[in-house]
């Protein structure tokens, strides 16, 4: 399984309380951004494949190995895989296609140039078995293998859910410009400890990925979903309606710097993604609404309850928290990557 790097663990827990014991072996190993686990069997794997909702994507994993970084790498792929059982599944019968993605530096090779290498090397051993060459087809492939290049290792796996990632949820109808990744949403969510009857709200939820996720997680939890836009909360809207949990979500138009003056509830957990200023180029704007939304989130939360924020400025964020005296004590940081960024994830307590 792949997903985003940071909440590989995460995954590796999801996957255990859906198949057990009973399905999976003990040696689950975890690499950047995997989760590599051996089936006992493979009866129901679709339908409990169907409930990962940490995963990217889910394959059967056909060749794994050190690779190296300069121009010979490529020639480490063209043999692993000549030397693996692809041939058993691409056969001269059938169309197929590679995607390569290519993560950490130092790569003399992109991942055109894998994808290229990888491409030859299936042809080859296809030939090498049957006599005949597969047919590509980039489009519609009936078989889509993907040739992952991590730093110095290759995952070479045959996707078993289909071409487009998990993260993309079919409820996703309004794509907000900053949207955050549903799994990253979701894990979030699990971080922050929420559970049945207590009320979320996020303050800045955009087109509403994190009060949606919990509404998909639970029964009974109060989900408010705030932003200042209007635009934004009617996308939030129709991205609750797609995803079946608009009468789970209370939908409010207001100032995350002034929650109290739209939202009367006092709230277990404020879960949000705010912006991250990188487009919006103004430091000192940013660091301004970040310190009026700490101040008035502080004033919001129930005592014990938890503030759970994703942002690259998770140090600005302690320094306002410390320099107002707020009794906000971090019981969780994590760094995760999200849109080529390092943000952090991290839980604040309220005293
Ligand atoms: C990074 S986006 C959130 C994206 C969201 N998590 C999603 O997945 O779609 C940040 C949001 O903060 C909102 N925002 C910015 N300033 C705000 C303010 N003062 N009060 C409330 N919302 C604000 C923006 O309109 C934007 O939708």
């Amino acid at each position: 399984m792949t997903t985003s790097p940071g909440i590989e663990d995460l995954l590796e827990q999801e996957l255990r309380d859906i198949f057990g014991k009973e399905y999976l072996s003990s040696d689950i190993r975890v690499g950047k951004g995997r989760v590599i686990a051996r089936l006992r069997e493979v009866s129901r794997l679709w339908e409990k494949t169907r409930l990962l909702t940490l995963a990217h994507r889910v394959g059967l994993l056909i060749s794994k190995a050190i690779i190296r970084t300069n121009m010979n790498g490529l020639n480490d792929i063209k043999n692993n895989i000549i030397l693996s059982p692809i041939a058993e599944y691409v056969t001269p019968n059938t169309t197929f296609a590679i995607r390569a993605e290519r993560a950490g530096i130092g790569h003399e090779y992109t991942s055109i140039d894998i994808a290229r290498k990888a491409g030859e090397a299936v042809i080859e051993a296809v030939k090498a078995k049957y006599g005949l060459p597969p047919k590509v087809e980039l489009d519609y492939p009936q078989i889509v293998v993907h040739v992952d290049v991590i730093e110095k290792e290759m995952y070479m796996y045959i996707s078993l859910t289909g071409d487009l990632s998990l993260h993309r949820r079919g409820y996703r109808i309004y794509d907000h410009p900053a949207a955050l990744k549903p799994t990253i949403a979701k894990a979030m969510i699990l971080l922050s400890g929420i559970h049945d009857n207590e009320i979320l709200l996020d303050p800045m939820c955009g087109g509403g990925t994190i009060p949606i996720e919990a509404a998909l997680t639970f029964e009974n939890t109060t989900n408010i979903c705030m932003d200042i836009n209007s635009r934004h909360l009617n996308g939030a809207r129709m991205n609750a309606i797609a995803a079946g949990v608009i009468s789970k979500i209370k939908f409010v138009l207001g100032d995350t710097r002034n929650i109290g003056g739209s939202v009367s509830e006092i709230v277990d957990h404020i879960i949000t993604n705010p912006p991250y200023g990188i487009r919006l180029g103004n430091p000192r704007a940013i660091r301004k609404l970040y310190k009026d939304f700490i101040l008035s989130a502080y004033k919001t939360l129930r005592y014990g309850g938890k503030l759970t924020i994703i942002t690259p400025e998770y140090n600005y964020v302690d320094a306002v928290i410390e320099a107002a005296g707020m009794t906000l004590r971090k019981i969780h940081e994590r760094k995760v990557a999200h849109g080529g960024l390092y943000p952090r994830i991290i839980v604040y307590e309220k005293k």
